[in-house]
């Protein structure tokens, strides 16, 4: 893939995704966000497909892949008014439909617009499946850990302005802002194992999965770029301070720690 073609690209984005902005505050806010979310997902791919020492094609590929890893976001907030997936649909599977539907991939060849589907497709799942192999693997685990240091980014700073001004506050919150946890969503994140959307309940269990992204972080550049923009304590600030919780974020603290030590 060329420059072009992902100039292209970026034009058609926009184009599409401008339709959805409509003249209600509320979808506008929300994907207003998603967009400027969707460039600082494409910046981070960027940094670590240079980390990576990918091609200047490769790179492009996975820019291309995370321009487009949300597209599915504008129609489901349009018309459910929630990104939550499991009380409206599916926004990664929906991407990739969207994208046959409007035969926006036709110009590349087969395989990398394989690449680019199979990226789309499972940036949201809970573990990616363990058939994947190669570049298809290699794209798909940039993806994943470009959104989520840019979701630990949009969390820090949303509980920030939530805190501040709830009454103006006008983005999502789901699950509902409760102090309490739901155990095993602790357990899980003291264990570091993967969770599920569905087993949130409250706010503190999206806090607490959020962190335990760490875990699910699959290169070090990644865990690297978390600790220099600080963005763990600023999570830590917002969660009870509870001895349990506490216990977590220390135990999350040690594994970036060891993590980043063991790093050349
Ligand atoms: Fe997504």
């Amino acid at each position: 893939m060329n420059q072009d073609q992902l100039d292209r690209f970026e034009r058609w984005f926009d184009g599409y995704t401008n339709r959805f902005l409509g003249n209600d505050d509320v979808v506008g806010a929300n994907l207003q966000l998603k967009q400027q979310h969707t460039q600082r997902v494409r910046a981070e791919s960027v940094l670590l497909a240079r980390e990576l020492a990918l091609s200047a094609d490769e790179t492009r590929i996975a820019e291309l892949i995370a321009l487009f890893h949300d597209v599915g976001r504008f129609p489901q907030f349009a018309e459910y008014r929630t990104f939550n997936d499991p009380k409206s649909v599916n926004h990664s599977a929906l991407g990739v439909q969207i994208l046959r539907r409007e035969g926006v991939l036709e110009a590349l060849a087969p395989r990398e617009r394989q690449w680019v589907e199979t990226g789309i497709g499972l940036h949201g799942r809970k573990a990616l499946p363990s058939a994947l192999t190669g570049r298809a693997l290699l794209f798909a685990k940039i993806i994943r850990d470009a959104d989520k240091i840019d979701i630990f980014r949009i969390v820090a700073e949303n509980y920030e302005q939530f805190r501040n001004d709830p009454d103006n506050f006008m983005l999502e919150i789901d699950p509902p802002d409760e102090p309490r946890y739901t155990p095993a969503v602790l357990e899980a994140v003291l264990n570091g194992e993967p969770l599920d959307f569905t087993q949130l309940r409250t706010l503190t269990d999206a806090k607490l999965c959020h962190i335990g992204w760490v875990h699910d972080l699959n290169f070090t550049a990644s865990l690297k770029r978390i600790d220099q923009c600080g963005f763990l304590p600023k999570l830590f600030a917002f969660l009870p301070a509870d001895d349990e919780i506490q216990r977590v974020c220390r135990k999350v603290r040690d594994y970036v720690d060891a993590k980043l030590t063991l790093a050349p």
